[in-house]
């Protein structure tokens, strides 16, 4: 049966990615409907209406949108994040979420690297900087993007640490990395914090003065996570405490104008969240976003299913 299925991304797919989707959509025989750039929650809500799958980036989709959209069966959120998604709401809706993890990893390793490079030479300021070879990295979670970052950073022969209470020590050493035993151990230990964490009610705020403040000299902070698991009180605290310690992050925390007024060259923020945002990553997690959909529908098949 022919269903309805709605790309909408306020922060638009490469153009190829969405082809891409659109392709799939009309080969199984379904409608596509694309809402990208929409400025207001009424023009999604109106969009929803009824359509039977979504596809969505950061999209905010809460219990407004799961009551607007009457036939919805399935969410595919294009993306390994899915803290934008009401779990709660869409499976009181009867409706199922899935994430596509792994898909935009390499994309956003390639940008926490790139952060750590453009820091370490003093935001390319002229003067004389630092090298990452021979530094210490922590993987503060060692999932998809943990493990690309570590083999880029391998690369540049850096030495390559990793906390991760889920994944099995046997995983992360078979890979020639040192895992730690604690989180106070990572901070401790490495000058280089890539954070990984999902942000939910346990990590919000989680990366605080007590961990920050037991850096080694040389510290610098790289968040491609979620800016909500910093604790920005305890993050001005550091910059004003240390003039060592700098920070990069793929979108800048509520504080930045502060962080810019006063410490010029120790931080680098993305102007809109970017990690994930190159075509070959837009076009891995679109098409695996509705072929995990065509499946769903096809054979009920709910792999990657969040809820
Ligand atoms: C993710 O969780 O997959 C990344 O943060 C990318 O998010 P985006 O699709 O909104 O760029």
């Amino acid at each position: 049966m022919s269903k309805k299925v709605l790309v909408a991304t306020v922060k638009p797919f490469d153009k190829a990615a969405v082809k891409k989707i659109e392709k799939i959509i009309s080969e199984q025989g379904h409608e596509s409907i694309l809402l990208e750039k929409y400025e207001h929650l009424s023009e999604l809500l109106k969009a929803v209406e009824d359509v039977d799958a979504l596809i969505v980036r950061s999209d905010e989709i809460g219990a407004e949108v799961l009551d607007a959209a009457k036939n919805l069966e399935i969410v595919v959120r294009a993306g390994a994040g899915y803290d934008n998604i009401d779990l709660k709401s869409a499976t009181e809706h009867g409706v199922i979420v899935m994430n596509t993890p792994g898909q935009n990893s390499n994309a956003v390793a390639e940008l926490a690297l790139g952060m750590m490079v453009y820091i370490a030479r003093n935001c390319f300021n002229g003067k004389s900087g630092a090298e990452l070879k021979g530094k210490k990295l922590g993987m503060h979670a060692y999932g998809n993007v943990g493990k690309c970052v570590a083999k880029i950073a391998r690369g540049y022969g850096m030495e390559l640490f990793a906390f991760d209470p889920y994944i099995d020590r046997e995983v992360i050493e078979k890979d020639g990395i040192k895992c730690v035993e604690s989180v106070e151990e990572l901070y401790s230990t490495c000058q280089y914090i890539s954070l990984h964490i999902p942000v939910n009610d346990k990590t919000r705020k989680s990366i605080n003065y007590k961990l920050l403040s037991k850096m080694p000299v040389g510290a610098t902070l790289v968040n491609t996570a979620r800016k909500e698991i910093i604790c920005e009180g305890s993050l001005m605290k550091i910059f004003e405490e240390r003039d060592d310690f700098k920070y990069v992050s793929d979108v800048a925390p509520d504080c930045k104008d502060k962080i810019e007024a006063s410490y010029k060259e120790r931080y680098f923020f993305t102007p809109k969240k970017m990690g994930a945002q190159t075509a070959e990553a837009n076009i891995n997690a679109g098409v695996a976003a509705i072929t995990q959909i065509v499946n769903f529908f096809k054979d009920g098949d709910t792999t990657f299913k969040v809820n």
